[in-house]
């Protein structure tokens, strides 16, 4: 499992978007890029797992049975070996025990002989049993004593059938001697042989015992592990969700990316949840221009009252043009043309102005002068400012590095906080700037600072929420475009606020020339 964390990188590495994902329309290439990547990966999934786990299961089980089976099997086999060994060294020992009487008291030859025919059937019954279960060499060993020993007893019994004979008492002593070394040799012959099986015995029944011991112990550790890792490939993906909701219900729309080597059905999950977060960003893109429309409306009694002024001093130069045309010298009237044309190209400037800032225009991100956006946002908001009768203490930093975002996005940031400062600044009021390298290094700052009510506990916890507002015309909308805004430049916003003394709003951007290196792009 640790291997396929460590494999998730290249993944990462290969598909994270993270400049794509910063803007609209590249951001559905992620995407279909992030869709891809989870398609494209080998299947895996959970229900195989089981499955095979299953499969292995009942193989491995059913394995130890034939392996018990087997040995339970070998180990009859020799118990039963064990049993015919021992009713024939019964009987030759019995044949022996006679033999002596046969020596001692003449007595008990026939009951011998007897016993070795009984011990010959024993052999002779089992013999296949024994050929499986004893080497051959073993076999004829005690075959060949036991008939040796037959024909010496039948010797005797011959010798017996003529008791007056001359040579009688020698040919008795002569297979006396051959009788009893014979016996001596069949006997212990076959005790050794059934000592050797006893041990063989004992043995088997300890290797029998380890097999139990061990096959299941091996099955105990392999379901262990198996649970484990089941478990595992389920609980890790569904926490990894979580996180994925969290982030997304903040407005982080960074598509999901593989976070394993193998496609299951979580991948299928992922594909929705990308689906999800490629319509809730179409919406929120709707929402953003809905709401720029509305500050567009805010700013339109400033422009309108902007335009005025240069509307006036045309029609004022042009009526002078024309009643005093025969008796101006030609410099004044090069100097009016001039002055009605400066005119125009500011009424010109501020329509363009405010229409650029309302063009619904796909995201282009580039190296910005963070100050010049913040004099860009002012312009535009010029009027409404200068109408509502507010001061502007604007502080700009000087050399200050640059940053990678899109110019008009950021000035909507900047315009809603602009706003919001206005609307609790009262006539004559003030609203405080400031554009400074921020207390985390490598970011940059933006303060928008306002001496009005402040925020109570209980609406600071709402504001950034999505259509929450305490005004009557508002659209609650302003600070969450700011806050989806500003994480997509890899930034953050925050706030302060002392109820009766004012509120200052935080922005802070990474400070770099190149495409931020956003926090969120997540695909663990
Ligand atoms: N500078 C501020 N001072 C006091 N309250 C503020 C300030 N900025 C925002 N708020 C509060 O946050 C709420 C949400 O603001 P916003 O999201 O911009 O929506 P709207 O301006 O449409 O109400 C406002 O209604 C207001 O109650
Ligand atoms: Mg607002």
């Amino acid at each position: 499992m640790a291997e396929a964390a460590r494999s998730e990188e290249p993944y990462n590495q290969a598909f994270a978007p993270s400049a794509q994902s910063a803007n609209g329309e590249e951001g559905v290439g992620a995407t279909d890029l992030a869709l891809k990547a989870l398609k494209e990966r080998p299947k895996f999934t959970i229900r195989m797992q089981v499955y095979l786990t299953v499969v292995l299961s009942l193989v491995i089980f059913f394995s130890i049975a034939m392996a018990l089976l087997v040995t339970t099997y070998m180990i009859e086999d020799k118990v039963r070996l064990l049993e015919i060994s021992n009713s024939y060294l019964f009987e030759i020992q019995q044949a022996r025990r006679f033999e002596k009487n046969y020596f001692l008291y003449g007595t008990n030859l026939a009951d011998a002989l007897e016993n070795i025919y009984a011990a010959k059937r024993i052999l002779l019954e089992s013999s296949d049993r024994l050929k499986g279960a004893m080497d051959n060499d073993s076999l004829a060993a005690i075959l060949s004593h036991l008939a040796q020993y037959e024909g010496l007893l039948e010797k005797l019994e011959n010798i017996e059938l003529n008791p007056k004979a001359d040579d009688y008492f020698w040919k008795k002593r002569d297979a006396e001697v051959e009788v009893r070394k014979h016996g001596q040799e069949m006997v212990s012959f076959a005790q050794d042989l059934m000592l050797k099986e006893k041990a063989t015995l004992d043995r088997m029944i300890v290797l029998s015992r380890r097999v139990h011991i061990y096959s299941f112990a091996f099955l105990f550790l392999f379901f262990v592990f198996n649970t484990y890792f089941l478990g595992r490939r389920i609980s890790r993906p569904l926490r990894r969700f979580v996180s994925y909701a969290e982030r997304i219900a903040t407005g982080d729309y960074t598509p999901i990316m593989p976070a394993r080597r193998y496609r299951d059905e979580f991948s299928n999950l992922a594909v929705s949840i990308n689906f999800m977060i490629r319509e809730l960003e179409r919406r929120h893109e709707i929402l953003v221009q809905t709401h720029k429309l509305r500050a567009i409306g805010t700013l339109t009694a400033g422009v309108a009252h902007e335009l005025n002024n240069p509307i006036n001093n045309i029609s004022l130069t042009a009526h002078m043009f024309l009643e005093d045309y025969k008796s101006l010298p030609d410099e004044e009237r090069l100097e009016m043309i001039n002055d009605i044309i400066g005119e125009v190209a500011r009424t010109k400037k501020i329509v363009r102005n405010l229409l650029d800032f309302a063009r619904e225009s796909e995201s282009s991100m580039q190296s910005l002068d963070l100050g010049n956006v913040i004099k860009d946002t002012l312009a535009l908001a010029g009027n409404q400012i200068a109408i509502s009768g507010i001061h502007v203490d604007l502080s700009i930093m000087p050399n200050l590095p640059r940053v990678y975002g899109d110019g008009r996005q950021l000035e909507q940031v900047f315009l809603n906080l602009i706003l919001n400062a206005i609307d609790v600044t009262p006539k004559g009021g003030r609203i405080q700037i400031l554009v400074i390298p921020a207390d985390e290094p490598n970011y940059l700052a933006v303060k928008v600072t306002d001496y009005g009510p402040g925020i109570p506990d209980h609406i600071l916890r709402s504001i950034f929420d999505p259509f929450f507002t305490t005004k009557s015309k508002g659209t609650g909308l302003g600070l969450s475009i700011c806050q989806g805004i500003v994480a997509k430049h890899g930034g953050h916003i925050s706030v302060s606020t002392k109820v009766g003394s004012g509120t200052t709003f935080v922005v802070q951007l990474p400070a770099t020339a190149f495409p931020a290196d956003l926090k969120h792009v997540t695909s663990t």
